[in-house]
């Protein structure tokens, strides 16, 4: 059996009827930057997450960089952040001319470790943010008490989380902003790239907005050096379609990690927690082995594609090395780099393949002794 580690065209067969009638609707509008759709997304995504704004952009990096730059965080700060995650996140406090401050993740969790945070706060720290890993919510209690007590604002890489919750409330309004990406291998994807902000507050919203489109007030009078980081028509309609079945696609994917629960019950992995207080979405799904790199080859042998998220954690890569960090600073981190594998997971995969993916793990890995 062949079980590909993701299919974005079986989501596209299974959706290509109301996809060519939205864009062929979208086409006949000829918004083909921000316009109808992106305006009407932006409302329906932000009643999704329960905030009052949304700012589509063109893709989560931008999200990133400009809720970072709407907290006021500029050259000489910092912000700090976890090294374990996709490099965009560091990459944007890098944008912004701050310097990302690493601490290092729970092992239980793979989010940053609440506990370490304090001793990382300097009198140049502005922002603290948190990433949501694989759909997990990270403690954002701890954090935000943390923040609070410290007068820092906390924006969330909500990324990897559309849908999450944490103590019932979604992700994306619990800090004072969050981005969220539409890469087309999101839970959410687009069709090409995308992201949002998301927030309660009016003023983010409007300094984001007006980031995004070279700090333009009104057609052709600029208040600010801005950014073209608009969101194309066409992916606010896809956007549009996509979102009424993000819900449906979550449980399906949460259906499948507990067949992968159930089949390595018992053997040689270990899980990431899914803690007491978030109710997270599956965006990857992930196990930690021993003998990372043999084990991704034999499943691949067997007809199982995988993924490594990630394989170098963020203050180890060459752009970082100027930090001055060092192999060791962050050891939970970075073991966790080097027995991850993400397993398949996607909304159109069949129960047969989870088990099957599952078993081939099982046999390879062995029980635990
Ligand atoms: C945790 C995290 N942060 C930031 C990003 C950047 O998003 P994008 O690829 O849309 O720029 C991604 C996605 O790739 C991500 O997974």
């Amino acid at each position: 059996m062949k079980v590909p580690f993701f299919d974005l065209k079986a989501q596209y067969a299974s959706l290509r009827q109301e996809v060519l009638a939205a864009l062929d609707c979208a086409g006949a509008k000829a918004s083909f930057i921000q316009g109808e759709d992106v305006d009407a997304f932006e409302q329906e995504f932000a009643a999704y997450c329960g905030v009052k704004h949304c700012v589509a952009l063109n893709s989560g990096t931008s999200a990133l960089h400009l809720a970072l730059l709407a907290a006021g965080v500029k050259a000489g700060d910092e912000v700090i952040t976890t090294p374990n995650s996709f490099i965009a996140t560091a990459e944007a406090i890098s944008y912004t001319g701050a310097k990302p401050v690493f601490v290092d993740i729970d092992p239980r969790t793979a989010n940053i470790d609440p506990t370490k945070i304090p001793a990382a706060v300097t009198e140049r720290t502005r922002v603290i943010l948190p990433v949501h890993l694989y759909g997990l919510p990270a403690e954002m209690d701890r954090i935000l008490k943390i923040a609070t007590q410290h007068g820092v604002a906390v924006i969330e890489d909500a990324c990897q989380a559309h849908g999450a919750r944490y103590r019932g409330a979604r992700v994306g309004g619990i800090g004072q902003s969050a981005a969220f990406s539409f890469y087309p291998s999101k839970n959410l994807g687009a069709y090409g790239e995308g992201g949002a902000i998301t927030t309660n507050s009016a003023a983010i919203a409007a300094q984001a907005r007006a980031l995004r489109s070279h700090g333009e007030s009104r057609r052709y009078f600029h208040d600010s050096i801005g950014f073209n980081y608009r969101m194309s028509g066409f992916q606010g309609a896809i956007l549009r379609l996509k979102l009424q079945r993000l819900d449906e696609w979550n449980a399906r994917r949460r259906e499948l990690r507990e067949i992968y629960r159930r089949h390595l019950a018992g053997t040689r992995v270990d899980f990431q927690d899914p803690g007491a207080a978030g109710e997270r979405v599956d965006h990857l799904f992930v196990v930690y082995v021993a003998d990372r790199d043999a084990v991704r080859a034999k499943l691949e042998h067997r007809g199982v594609g995988t993924g490594v998220h990630y394989p170098l954690p963020i203050h180890l890569q060459k752009p970082y090395q100027s930090l001055g960090y060092r192999q060791g600073d962050f050891p939970h981190t970075e073991r966790a780099c080097e027995r991850v594998i993400s397993m398949p997971l996607y909304p159109e995969m069949t129960e047969e393949q989870a088990a099957y993916a599952a078993g081939t793990l099982r046999e390879i890995v062995g029980e635990r002794g």
